[in-house]
C-alpha cells in the first residue's frame, strides 16, 4: 500500500524492458550498451507505446558468455552479444515480437 506522503513518480510508456550487463566478467562492455541505445533510438524505438527501454545492470549472476541482456516481458536471455546480434533482436524481438530463438539460453515464460 503507498503512502498518502510517497511522491508520485511517473515513467514513459514502453513495451520491453533490456537490462545489458556491463559487468566486468561480461567485459564492461559500454560501448555496446551505447550501441544498443542508438540502435533502438534509430529504429524509432525510443519513445511511445513500442518503446523499449534499455538499462544496465553490473552483474546479472551469469558472468559467462556475456555479454549477458534479460528482455522483459518473457524473462529472455541472451548471451555472446555482439552489435550484430543487437541489430537482429531489434529486427526480430522488438519489432516482430519474436525472439531470437537460436541465441536465446533461458526464457521465463518456457
Ligand atoms: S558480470 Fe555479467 S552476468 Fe556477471
Amino acid at each position: 500500500m503507498m503512502s498518502e506522503n510517497a511522491v508520485k513518480l511517473t515513467l514513459s510508456p514502453y513495451e520491453y524492458h533490456a537490462v545489458m550487463c556491463v559487468g566486468k566478467s561480461c567485459g564492461e562492455n559500454m560501448p555496446l550498451l551505447k550501441y544498443m541505445k542508438e540502435a533502438v533510438r534509430k529504429a524509432g524505438l525510443d519513445q511511445g507505446e513500442a518503446a523499449v527501454r534499455v538499462n544496465r545492470a553490473g552483474c546479472l549472476g551469469v558472468c559467462d558468455q556475456g555479454p549477458i541482456m534479460v528482455i522483459y516481458p518473457g524473462g529472455v536471455w541472451y548471451s555472446a552479444l555482439n552489435e550484430a546480434k543487437i541489430d537482429k533482436i531489434i529486427s526480430s524481438h522488438f519489432k516482430c515480437g519474436e525472439p531470437v530463438a537460436e541465441w536465446v539460453f533461458h526464457a521465463q515464460d518456457q
